[in-house]
């Protein structure tokens, strides 16, 4: 039987229309959510990336900020930059963009947004709230996925879940998720040396490795519940990390890509958003 497609283009619009009266509620009390996002460089992914963060802003009516950068600006100048939209009023949350050019230290920028602005969840003082069940603003990425599993009624208390991939931005704080909803969690990674063997155990598999066909039909048990986190292009063609149509005929519920994870990352950035100017 073919998988069930979980469409986190429709999860997200669910929880955008849910942001929606939040943010009638805070306009009603004179608060508008306001979003700054820094941008460097060229980089044409990063730009796609950062515009649909900017539209998704402004259909909410938030206010919203792109500082975008060129290559070659210093990292005091960044820094610089941080520090202003910290004491900025209008500004709840803080988002630079990564990968940031080499010669920009992406742990200094991490570490200079004020943590109750770091709607990316990226800051050690969010993290380590995170990973001891504080209050923190959690990565979008991970949050989504543990949205969407959540609301296409996905148990995920005492189900094996594996994440292949170790990322500070998705496999590390997803395999943190998934245990604090009582999965018991396998981390595969580059050095794992039988992935398959590890990925067939899985009831939930997250893949968030960024290369195409790493997970083929053979290396997911059947009925298995599949997260694909992958975003690659291939041919001129955005495809996940797994190889979405033969996993369909193994898989027990699947995501696509697009239209699958994606659309929740930049929501739940929304969310978090939200989220800061309430508690401000
Ligand atoms: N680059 C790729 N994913 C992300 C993300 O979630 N946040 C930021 N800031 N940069 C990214």
């Amino acid at each position: 039987m073919a998988a069930q497609v979980i469409s986190g283009k429709e999860i997200a619009a669910q929880i955008r229309a849910e942001l929606k009266s939040e943010v009638e509620k805070l306009a009603a009390r004179g608060i508008q959510p306001g979003l700054a996002v820094i941008l460097v460089g060229d980089d044409p992914a990063s730009h796609s990336y950062v515009k649909g963060k900017e539209k998704a802003a402004v259909e909410l009516n938030f206010h919203s900020e792109v500082h975008r950068l060129p290559e070659s600006v210093s990292e005091q100048d960044v820094l610089a930059l941080i520090g202003k939209l910290n004491e900025d009023p209008k500004i709840h949350g803080i988002l630079v963009q990564l990968p940031l050019p080499r010669h920009i230290s992406e742990k200094a920028v991490i570490q200079a947004i004020d943590p109750e602005k770091d709607v990316d969840g990226f800051h050690p003082q969010n993290v380590g709230n995170m990973y001891i069940g504080l209050p923190a603003f959690l990565p979008c990425t991970p949050h989504g996925v543990i949205q969407m599993l959540k609301r296409s009624g996905v148990e995920i208390a005492g189900k094996h879940a594996v994440v292949i991939g170790r990322s500070n931005i998705v496999g590390k704080p997803m395999a943190q998720l998934l245990l604090s909803e009582n999965a018991t969690v396998t981390i595969c990674h580059s050095r794992t040396p039988d992935l398959a063997a590890m990925t067939k155990q899985a009831d939930i598999l997250v893949a968030a490795v960024g290369r195409a066909g790493t997970v083929r039909a053979d290396m997911v048990k059947p009925g298995a519940v599949v997260i694909d986190v992958g975003v690659n292009r291939v041919d001129g063609k955005l495809v996940g990390d797994c190889l979405f149509d033969e996993l369909s005929e193994v898989a027990g519920m699947i995501t696509p890509v697009p239209g699958g994870v994606g659309p929740m990352t930049i929501t739940m950035l929304m969310y978090n958003t939200v989220e800061s100017a309430k508690r401000h």
